[in-house]
């Protein structure tokens, strides 16, 4: 058996629910033993269990799968299920996601914004074609099957969104998720849009020519998504476009 003495862990928490009529943002702190292992979200649940049943948090998997349980962890975007307590100083600040809608504490809408961006870009495959389900599904070379793959990994937690400063100023910005998404389907054979119908949907200052390149995208997503080479990529092919609209 292990000597080692629990660090205490002071978890400052901000609180406050817009439903609640008279409720003022307040932060507060709990003090809890460290175990080992722990993860915030299990800390987070410690919370609720023994000091205070009406903390609002999100979570679905626990595994870094859903998004859901994303949150500012000391200032910055990560996902609460996937970070260690040992791998932090014992005072810990949590706060909830800025740009999304607060439900209350740490408990955003992520889902309705993520919505939102899906239908703006139609991320879903454009075909002629009709679709019969009972046809064969059609080869793929794995090398693009990986390409397409290793995007489609995105599990829409909003760090990327939290962390650009760019929708700070340009609200209908987007972000990193949203080109990374344009990015996925512009891979994708099945679907029969060309560079064209991509720039009516992103070829502006609110699609890929918004991007000031802040990288803070790329740093917080917790997937670890090539964001900034997808971007960068996509921003030349949009500028051909663009050019050859003029001529
Ligand atoms: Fe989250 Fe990364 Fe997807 Fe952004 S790109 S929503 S940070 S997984
Ligand atoms: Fe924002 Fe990432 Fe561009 S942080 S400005 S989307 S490089
Ligand atoms: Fe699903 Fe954290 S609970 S990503």
């Amino acid at each position: 058996m292990s000597n080692e003495i629990a660090r205490k862990l002071k978890i400052n928490i901000l609180r406050f629910d817009p439903n609640v009529p008279g409720d003022r943002p307040r932060i507060d702190m709990f003090e809890l033993d460290e175990a080992p292992g722990m993860t915030l979200f299990i800390a987070l649940n410690d919370i609720r269990e023994h000091y205070d049943a009406s903390l609002k948090f999100d979570f679905v998997c626990r595994a870094g799968i859903c998004g859901s349980c994303s949150m500012l962890i000391n200032g910055r975007p990560g996902l609460a299920c996937r970070t260690l307590t040992s791998t932090m100083e014992p005072e810990i600040m949590l706060a909830p996601l800025p740009l999304f809608e607060l439900i209350g504490d740490l408990s955003v809408f992520t889902g309705n914004w993520m919505r939102g961006l899906n239908e703006r870009l139609e991320t879903w495959i454009h075909t002629q074609e009709e679709v019969d389900v009972d046809r064969l599904e059609e080869r793929m070379e794995p090398e693009l099957a990986e390409e397409i793959y290793e995007l489609d990994r995105c599990i829409e937690c909003g760090c990327c969104v939290a962390g650009c400063g760019t929708i700070q100023m340009r609200e209908e910005f987007v972000g990193a998720v949203g080109l990374n998404k344009i990015a996925r389907y512009r891979l994708d054979p099945r679907d029969t849009r060309d560079d064209a119908d991509y720039y009516e949907l992103v070829g502006d200052e609110d699609g890929v020519f918004g991007c000031m390149t802040l990288l803070g995208c790329e740093d917080v997503c917790p997937k670890e998504l090539p964001l900034q080479s997808k971007i960068a990529y996509l921003r030349r092919k949009m500028v051909e476009v663009g050019i050859n609209k003029k001529d």
